[in-house]
């Protein structure tokens, strides 16, 4: 008898351990899985950002090519919230907007340098840059929306397109391989922000980037300069959000809050990135933004023509809103993904700013 009492009790000891073992596992995956929030502060300059924006992606590639005066002018003038770009380091420190990490793709480059095709930005000075066209590229590529204008068009720099948001347009000094800023006569008024990018960030890419903003008047932390705005007009440039940064980089992120701390940060979301079970990456991921004062996630959409991966689920926007950030995904082509998505979303990250303008203008009439 003694001897069944003694094994009953070893046992039911056994069953508390192992339930007392099974309750600290699932508290520890609990805790792995639970989505952190971000702190007041935070949330103060996230409220800084408007609601329902229109990011013109690359000044709106749809229209003309990438990155160019012609595409963040007409961006402007459509009304476009931000004007979005990539920014890079030259090796003479200067920092211009292109997407790709090597010319290929989008300039003359195997005319104008054919032994340097395979050269990064970084590999060029802003003068040597200057003599490629990133334009013409576009009028091949799409004979249908080709325009003589967007011949032999510059590569910009982040102080060309800042005096674009300002409703300038720019006269080129090939001597100096220069833009100055004059009077646009087809400007109408409106002051869109920026939304910058550090692409393929390296050499400190993040301190230049604050030195330039605060010279230009455009951080927010240095004496920003007045940014005159009329009403019924887009006045985002006069707001304590006229900049958002973005970065696919968690260390550009790092930096970014580094040197240019309060100003709303995105970070960006790509799925060969995310490698493992994605519930788990995604909410780290969340998590690495929440501890590093982010307040904006930019995920991927799916669809046409892209064919991004899916990271833009309902449960995925869910757990980003219970983070407390808003969010801005990439890239909006058509009506069918602006339908789909924009009513879990803060802001869209558009080639077509034109669909996007009239679907959001059309849903607040609604
Ligand atoms: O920055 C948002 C979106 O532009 C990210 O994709 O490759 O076009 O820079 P990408
Ligand atoms: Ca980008």
């Amino acid at each position: 008898m003694k001897k069944r009492t003694n094994i009953i009790i070893s046992l039911t000891f056994l069953m508390i351990i192992t339930s007392c073992e099974n309750h600290q596992k699932t508290a520890k995956i609990t805790q792995m899985n639970s989505i952190h929030k971000i702190n007041k502060a935070t949330q103060q300059v996230r409220d800084y950002v408007k609601k329902d924006i229109v990011i013109a992606h690359r000044g709106s590639t749809y229209w003309a090519p990438e990155e160019t005066e012609q595409a963040y002018i007409w961006a402007r003038n459509i009304g476009a919230d931000y004007l979005e770009m990539d920014l890079q380091l030259t090796k003479d420190n200067q920092l211009v907007a292109f997407h790709d990490d090597n010319l290929q793709r989008t300039t003359n480059i195997a005319t104008v340098f054919p032994n340097r095709v395979d050269d990064a930005i970084s590999d060029f000075t802003l003068a040597e840059l200057r003599k490629l066209d990133v334009g013409s590229w576009f009028n091949h590529k799409n004979p249908d929306r080709a325009k003589t204008a967007f011949e032999h068009l510059k590569i910009l720099t982040l102080k060309d397109i800042i005096h674009i948001a300002e409703g300038k347009k720019l006269q080129y000094h090939p001597e100096k391989s220069t833009f100055s800023y004059v009077e646009d006569e087809k400007d109408n008024g409106n002051r869109p922000g920026i939304y910058v990018e550090t692409k393929h960030p390296k050499s400190n890419i993040e301190k230049y980037l604050a030195e330039e903003l605060t010279s230009l008047g455009w951080n927010i932390n240095t004496q920003p300069k007045e940014i005159i705005t009329k009403k019924g007009k887009v006045g985002v440039a006069n707001t304590n959000a006229r900049l958002i940064l973005q970065s696919f980089s968690p260390k550009s992120i790092q930096q970014l809050e580094k040197y240019l701390p309060n100003i709303p940060k995105c970070f960006l979301l790509w799925k060969p990135d995310m490698k493992g079970n994605l519930k788990k990456v995604y909410t780290k991921a969340i998590n690495f933004a929440v501890e590093n004062n982010v307040h904006i996630i930019g995920p991927s959409i799916a669809g046409t023509p892209n064919n991004y991966e899916e990271l833009t689920a309902p449960w995925m926007v869910d757990l980003i809103h219970q983070s407390g950030m808003i969010i801005h995904p990439y890239t909006f082509d058509t009506n069918e993904q602006l339908k789909k998505y924009s009513k879990d979303v803060e802001g869209v990250f558009t080639n077509r700013a034109d669909l996007a303008l009239i679907f959001y203008s059309k849903n607040k009439i609604k």
